[in-house]
């Protein structure tokens, strides 16, 4: 399977919304998605539960099940949310699961300063420092046009990793994801701007192959 890891152990980054969300955007381009909830609080399988039949297929994982998937299941992606206060072995453990590392980081001077400090340790990790698991970042809650998102930009750039794509802060977020929904799962004239957001993130999680 192709996997995404989102990941930031500081509380309340985003990670959930984004999982949920790239979760979302991929079923409604019609691929097979899996969610795979390693917090215990187990907020996107919560929101799973809640998404409505008639919409795009989004399955749970609850363990990784890689030898036993069927060969139609091997082009699937897996969404992996994860907890706050990952670090140590846990971090270690989902980032050998990762293809791809996506962290959302919040334009707060705490946000960044612990984003700052787990960017650096996710570095260390091997698949990140041999190359194999290239890591994305993603502005949360910013719009892109702000000093906030200028602030961020020039944080993040001491790391060398790209910024995939700022999203903004919209109750559109909170609203869909009450009827178990992503932004994608909504009429586009409530969610075009957010779609087109997201844009930059599908293409780098979907890439060339
Ligand atoms: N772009 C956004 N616009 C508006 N609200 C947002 C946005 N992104 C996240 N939120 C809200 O911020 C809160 C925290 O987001 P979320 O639960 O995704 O973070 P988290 O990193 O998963 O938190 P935790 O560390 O507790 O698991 C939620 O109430 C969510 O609805
Ligand atoms: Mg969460």
């Amino acid at each position: 399977m192709r996997s995404v890891l989102v990941v930031n152990p500081k509380g309340g980054a985003g990670k959930t919304t984004v999982a949920t969300n790239l979760a979302g955007a991929l079923a409604c381009r019609g691929e097979q998605v899996f969610l795979w909830d390693l917090d215990r609080q187990r907020s996107a399988l919560g929101w799973l539960s809640m998404r409505p039949a008639e919409l795009p297929l989004i399955r749970r994982l609850d363990q990784r099940l890689e030898d036993e998937l069927p060969p139609a299941l091997k082009r699937a992606f897996l969404v992996i949310d994860s907890p706050a206060g990952l670090h140590g072995r846990g971090l270690t453990q989902s980032v050998r699961h990762a293809d791809k590392v996506l962290v959302p980081v919040q334009p707060s001077v705490f946000d960044m300063a612990a984003s700052g400090t787990f960017l650096e340790q996710l570095r260390e990790e091997k698949p990140v420092r041999k190359s194999r698991s290239p890591v994305g970042l993603l502005g949360m809650r910013v719009d892109p046009r702000t000093r906030a998102a200028a602030t961020l930009g020039s944080y993040l750039a001491q790391f060398d990793l790209p910024v995939l794509a700022y999203l903004r802060d919209s109750q559109v977020y909170p609203n869909a994801a009450f009827g178990g929904m992503s932004v994608f799962d909504l009429p586009p004239s409530l969610s075009q701007r957010d779609r087109e957001q997201w844009e930059p993130v599908l293409e780098w999680v979907i890439g060339k192959d």
